[in-house]
């Protein structure tokens, strides 16, 4: 089965993309984002903790983020899966890699979303305004959204050039419309 990583800034389009590929492609879409805003529309202890984290625009602890997508998810053979956010460092690349290693899997296809930091701006922006009161995020407004490009561009953007030298990078404009994205993706992984 074809597993992929879809890479690439906060607003590069991951999460649209990844949509269209469950809805078209029969992918199952592992986000560690919308994982983590499950625990803290929780309202517990430890959802009170990723919410202090994640709206500075920090990264959650590596054993964290880790350890609850293994727990919500079952990485099954059997599956197309998508990992939408996550690796975000060469910790978890190094760890995802070992893990689908144990259970012979591995990664087909690290889609990186090329898009310019001005226009991430305008697109966060531009879904600040569309979104109702119960789907606004907390973490999308102008400090925070500069601070996660910052840590994107410090932490993220390095793993980039771990999967260009395993040879299974590729780079598509992701500054093109959605289906036009999403026509690229379908041929790199047809
Ligand atoms: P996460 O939820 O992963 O957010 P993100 O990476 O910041 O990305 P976004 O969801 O903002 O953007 P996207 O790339 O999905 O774009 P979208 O499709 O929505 O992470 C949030 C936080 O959780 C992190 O800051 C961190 O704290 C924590 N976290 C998550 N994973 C972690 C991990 N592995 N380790 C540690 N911490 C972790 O599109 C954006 C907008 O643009 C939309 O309005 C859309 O309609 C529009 N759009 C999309 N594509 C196009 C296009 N081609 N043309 C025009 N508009 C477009």
């Amino acid at each position: 089965m074809t597993n992929i990583i879809l890479l690439g800034p906060p607003g590069s389009g991951k999460g649209t993309q990844s949509k269209l590929l469950v809805e078209k492609e029969n992918f199952f879409q592992i986000s560690t984002g919308d994982i983590l805003r499950k625990v803290v529309n929780s309202g517990s202890d430890e959802g009170k903790t990723l919410k202090k984290i994640m709206d500075k625009g920090d990264l959650v602890p590596d054993d964290m983020v880790i350890k609850m997508m293994l727990n919500s998810v079952d990485l099954d053979k059997e599956k197309k899966i998508i990992f939408d956010g996550f690796p975000r460092n060469i910790f978890q690349a190094k760890t995802l890699e070992k893990k689908l290693d144990e259970i012979s899997m591995n990664i087909d296809f690290v889609i990186f979303l090329d898009v310019k930091f001005d226009i991430l701006e305008k697109r966060i922006k531009k879904r600040i305004l569309e979104s109702g009161d119960k789907d606004k995020r907390t973490d999308d407004n102008e400090s925070t959204l500069i601070k996660r490009l910052d840590v994107y561009k410090e932490l993220t953007f390095p793993i980039i050039k771990f999967y260009e030298e395993k040879g299974n990078l590729y780079k598509i404009n992701g500054m093109l419309g959605v289906e036009d994205v999403n026509n690229k993706i379908n041929e790199i992984i047809r």
